[in-house]
């Protein structure tokens, strides 16, 4: 099996392992039920619980301790994108090759959707937890780091910081940019949840401190790679093949990685960031092709 066939395999398990986590669409609130469901449900790469997965497996992790925190942070990542469409931030029309959630159920429930989503990852975790502390006497240390790392690299030190220096930058423009200042969206915006989910499959995997750490230095090196190559095809890609909208970022004046550095230099840092990541990677023992495939594999992806 290729790179390209293992990753669809995967994200294919993925798929089914959250189709079991979805509410029911019943009850007077149904409506935001659905609207959730349906923005799961497009589809996505799955990207984020494949990482963790992988982490898991590459520090020795076995069982399905980890499918709730896989499952949470797909619905994080979800949300995330869910608001990043509305009208008031990027005011997108199309998301995973469908009509974005608020263009489908209408702006008021796309934000409780997203809101719902954020909060139903969390109640998955905690009953996760009780159960735990149910079946051995006490939740297991690990899974309150795990669920800290999520919920901290989520939030306004994290994703939601990252989110809100985008916003603000549309006013700024691409030629005041400082390199720290676009550094710092992309590490939060996009790196965050990739970081989060390389940590907590080590973490689950009671992994050492030091590989924590490298998992950290890791996500943060990838997470640069994969929001400036999400840029490059913001500008090269279509809308049939990425699933969005192209051109929404000139469309709201971002000051991208492309727009401040060019499309060359973009590239090139894609690469380089790439490759420091596979670097520090290769310095973890244990069989780590998986993910040194799937991060170069993510160098060049169409989508
Ligand atoms: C899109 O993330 C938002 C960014 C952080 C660039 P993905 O490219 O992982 O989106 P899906 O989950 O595959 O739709
Ligand atoms: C979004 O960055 C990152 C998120 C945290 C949602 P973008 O705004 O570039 O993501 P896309 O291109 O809409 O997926
Ligand atoms: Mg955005
Ligand atoms: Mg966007
Ligand atoms: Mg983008």
């Amino acid at each position: 099996m290729g790179i390209a066939e293992e990753i669809a395999a995967r994200a294919a398990q993925i798929d089914k392992m959250i189709e079991g986590y979805l509410p029911t669409e019943e009850g007077y609130a149904r409506t935001v039920l659905s609207a959730m469901n349906y923005s799961v449900r497009a589809g996505g790469k799955r990207l984020r619980p494949m990482l963790m997965e992988a982490s898991y497996e590459l520090f020795g992790g076995q069982g399905e301790r980890v499918y709730p925190f896989m499952a949470a942070i797909e619905l994080i990542h979800t949300y995330s994108l869910v608001h990043d469409d509305l009208p008031s931030l990027d005011n997108d029309e199309y998301r995973r090759g469908k009509k974005t959630t608020h263009a489908v159920y209408g702006e008021a429930m796309g934000l409780l959707a997203g809101d719902a989503l954020l909060n139903y990852a969390y109640e998955i975790l905690a009953e996760a937890m009780v159960n735990d502390a149910l079946a051995n006497g006490a939740c297991e240390t690990n899974m309150a780091r795990a669920f800290a790392a999520l919920s901290s690299n989520a939030g306004y030190r994290g994703m939601v910081g990252g989110q809100v220096v985008d916003v603000e930058s549309e006013e700024t423009g691409a030629d005041s940019m400082s390199r720290e200042k676009l550094s710092y969206i992309y590490r939060n915006k996009t790196g965050a949840l990739i970081q989060a989910a390389l940590m907590i499959g080590a973490i689950l995997a009671d992994a050492d401190e030091e590989a924590v750490g490298k998992m950290r230095e890791i996500g943060d090196h990838l997470g640069m790679a994969f929001q400036i190559r999400d840029d490059i095809l913001d500008v090269t890609s279509t809308l049939e093949v990425l699933g969005k909208p192209i051109g929404s970022d000139e469309k709201n004046h971002k000051a991208t990685y492309v727009a401040v550095y060019g499309m060359e230099q973009a590239k090139r840092e894609v690469e380089r960031t790439s490759e420091e990541a596979v670097r520090i990677l290769e310095t973890c023992g244990g069989d780590c092709r998986f993910l040194r495939e799937l991060f170069r594999y993510l160098i060049d992806r169409e989508k």
